[in-house]
């Protein structure tokens, strides 16, 4: 197999987008994570030369985890001084979803949505291309049959143009170890480079059954307290799930019925297969007594044990 090079592969990309955006606005829809930071850089030293050629976008979805979108505005700020353009579109998301149980059908609302979104984007800030951070076992799950990933389109058999958008997709032959690769090479901050890959429908993912801004809520503190606690660089991704089942607990010596919260931790190298991550007990106790603890209505913490296949890795 070839050696990848990432310097290279930035150069390639710079250069198809120059030729493909000359005279063009583009916009780059931001999530807070890597892939998108790296398409920024692609999409910045390909419009080097005008200001305010490419514009940085990011939705709040209001299923994203704490403080994402606000740290996510301080690194443009910080290192680009640049304003990210922030969208707030989380009542649109939460009554979307509302009833919503399917999860094929939750990631194909939020799909719809987002890309509808988008598109009023483009048309404000009269863009003509959308750069994007899908990468490759985005569009494998989602040609595999295994699972629409809400930000694959063309091979979904979407037209970007009902939409009325034209894609740039720089990252989508790479996996997210090469993701990393390149972003190093851009000399984005470690601590970026640790953050836990986070699917762009968020929460709406994490929480089986209705999608509402009270579960919602739960699952973002939960979320708070498993990244806090976990620190091995084995890790690609640990998180907690917010069950539909309720279960009969205790509280304050009268007993209660409360939601269910499942742990998944797995290791992985390129998400396509996983395996449930050996949780030392004293660390899986740790997570479940605070969540017991600082949550109200948890009744119950459990640990996932699946490997993918025959699992996946989100619960939706
Ligand atoms: P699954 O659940 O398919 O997840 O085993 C594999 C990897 O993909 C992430 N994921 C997504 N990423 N859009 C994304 O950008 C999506 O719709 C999506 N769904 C899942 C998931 O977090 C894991 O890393």
């Amino acid at each position: 197999m070839e050696r990848f090079e990432p310097r290279k592969f930035v150069a390639r990309k710079i250069q198809a987008l120059r030729s493909h955006a000359s005279g063009k606005r583009v916009i780059v829809a931001v999530s807070g994570g890597i892939d998108s930071m790296v398409c920024f850089e692609i999409a910045r030293n390909a419009t080097i030369k005008q200001e305010g050629q490419t514009i940085p976008f990011i939705i709040d979805t209001g299923l994203m985890r704490q403080n994402e979108v606000k740290q996510t505005e301080e690194y443009f700020r910080k290192k680009y001084n640049i304003e990210l353009q922030r969208w707030d579109k989380q009542n649109e998301f939460i009554s979307a979803l509302k009833g919503i149980v399917s999860p094929e059908e939750k990631r194909k609302t939020f799909r719809d949505i987002f890309y509808r979104i988008i598109s009023q984007a483009m048309r404000s800030y009269a863009a003509d291309i959308l750069v994007q951070g899908t990468i490759l076992s985005d569009i494998i799950e989602t040609q595999k049959g295994i699972k629409t990933h809400f930000n694959v389109l063309h091979e979904a058999g979407i037209n970007p143009a009902n939409y009325g958008l034209s894609l740039f997709e720089p990252l989508k032959e790479l996996t997210k170890s090469r993701v990393r690769m390149v972003a190093r090479s851009f000399a984005i901050p470690p601590k970026f480079l640790r953050i836990q890959p986070f699917p762009g429908p968020g929460f709406a993912l994490r929480i089986t059954g209705e999608v509402t801004f009270e579960r919602v809520a739960k699952i973002r503190k939960a979320t708070e307290i498993v990244e806090s606690e976990l620190m091995s660089p084995k890790i690609f991704q640990g998180f907690p799930v917010l069950l539909t089942d309720k279960a009969t607990g205790i509280q304050n010596e009268s007993a209660f019925v409360g939601d269910i919260i499942a742990i998944r931790i797995v290791e992985s190298k390129d998400s396509l297969s996983a395996r449930s991550y050996r949780i030392p007990w004293i660390k899986m106790d740790k997570i479940a007594k605070r969540i017991l603890t600082e949550i109200p209505g948890i009744a119950r913490v459990l640990y996932d044990v699946t490997s993918k296949p025959p699992g996946t890795i989100e619960f939706v």
